[in-house]
């Protein structure tokens, strides 16, 4: 059922939900998840609660949610308003309380708390128990997989971190532009999926430059005709090497290949113009411009960030699609304080 397909929390929660609502006839239902940040269990996603209890937070010891913890068993409760132990008794519409512990071993992940009229029997809290068993062996499984996910992301950024320091790319130029493209991304209403390939092919976007020599990739001048064409494999030789990245999404891959398209088509290596360039690669080849402008490299000084918006204006249309520049534009417009203070060497 909707338990085995959980692969994150909200939807391991959800499922938990409609579970309680049909095999235990839950008027209301709520998890309590343990934070061992704070050692206490907080209300997450509750179903027919009023919106007041989302965030709601239990310290140790507090109501009959932490007594079934102590019990470590499903706890029933005839009459949740009149008793005394109750702390948001005023919140329920029912009368019967059913509270059920989840362990994963010995440690404490959260308490499922049912509420409904009638009163519930041993049948029910059997029913309890089955499914929040069920629901452990789900969110540990969804525990597992964000811990891959998490350990992934830090990979990708070590990565970017090192070409990054063969670059002399100022510091944290990866995260920066990791950043705004996931800004920018969320401005222009990107799903989840996307934006998690926003991000990886942010991260990754210049790996191919690590087959540049330094002679060519610091050279302080302008390149010459052989230098530009090797500078320019960098695109494609990105997109090769990080086929060989398990799980990186497709999405992300194109990211690498075309973040040097120009909206008009003079750019590379596909020569790609306007909506034929993937969105992906048109929202994040503006902040890496911006980002590319305002860093000094060393080829060139840092511009001021007033003297990269313009360069931007004048690029949309040109280099930049145009919608995505006014987004960027307003982006930065909103955020006046995020933008450290850089020389200005020329506009
Ligand atoms: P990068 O330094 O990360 O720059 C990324 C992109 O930002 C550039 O892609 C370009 O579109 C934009 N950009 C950077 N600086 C300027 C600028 O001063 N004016 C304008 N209008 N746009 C700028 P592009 O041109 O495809 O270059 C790709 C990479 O090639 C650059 O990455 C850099 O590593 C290298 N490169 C480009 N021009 C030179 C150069 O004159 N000398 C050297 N040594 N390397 C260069
Ligand atoms: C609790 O007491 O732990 C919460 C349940 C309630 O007050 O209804
Ligand atoms: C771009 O490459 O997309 C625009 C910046 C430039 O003219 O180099
Ligand atoms: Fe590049
Ligand atoms: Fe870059």
């Amino acid at each position: 059922g909707a338990l085995r397909d959980a692969r994150d929390m909200p939807a391991v929660i959800a499922a938990m939900n409609s579970m309680s609502h049909v095999l235990l006839e839950a008027r209301q239902a709520v998890y309590m998840r343990y934070d061992p940040g704070t050692d206490s269990l907080i209300a997450s996603s509750p179903y027919g609660f009023a919106e007041t209890v989302r965030d709601v937070r239990l310290a140790r010891g507090q109501g009959l949610t932490w007594l079934a913890v102590t019990a470590r068993d499903v706890m029933r409760v005839n009459d949740v308003r009149q008793d005394p132990r109750a702390v948001y008794r005023h919140e329920t519409r029912g009368r019967a309380g059913l509270f059920a512990p989840m362990f994963s071993d010995d440690r404490l992940l959260g308490v499922l708390v049912v509420i409904r009229d009638p009163p519930f029997g041993e049948h029910d809290a059997q029913l309890a128990r089955t499914l929040t068993a069920q629901s452990v062996t789900a969110i540990e499984r969804a525990e597992r997989i964000q811990s891959i996910q998490d350990g992934r992301e830090g990979i990708l950024l070590a990565l970017g971190r090192a070409l990054e320091a063969r670059d002399f790319e100022t510091h944290g130029h990866t995260e920066r532009v990791v950043n705004l493209a996931l800004a920018i991304g969320r401005a222009l209403g990107l799903s989840d999926v996307h934006l998690a390939a926003l991000r990886d092919g942010a991260y990754l976007h210049d790996l191919g430059k690590v087959q540049i020599p330094d002679a060519v990739l610091l050279k302080p001048g302008p390149l010459d005709d052989q230098e530009w064409k090797l500078m320019r494999s960098h695109s494609v030789a990105g997109e090769d090497l990080a086929r060989h990245i398990p799980g990186l999404s497709p999405q992300a891959l194109t990211l690498i290949r075309h973040h040097h398209e120009r909206w008009d088509g003079s750019g590379y290596p596909d020569g790609l113009s306007g909506s034929a360039i993937p969105l992906l690669a048109r929202i994040f080849s503006v902040c890496d411009v911006f980002d590319a402008l305002t860093s000094a490299r060393p080829y060139k000084p840092a511009w001021s960030v007033q003297g990269a918006v313009s360069e931007l204006s004048r690029q949309a249309g040109r280099g930049l699609d145009p919608e995505v520049v006014e987004v960027f534009l307003s982006h930065v417009h909103s955020q006046p304080g995020n933008w450290p203070e850089v020389p200005a060497s020329r506009p």
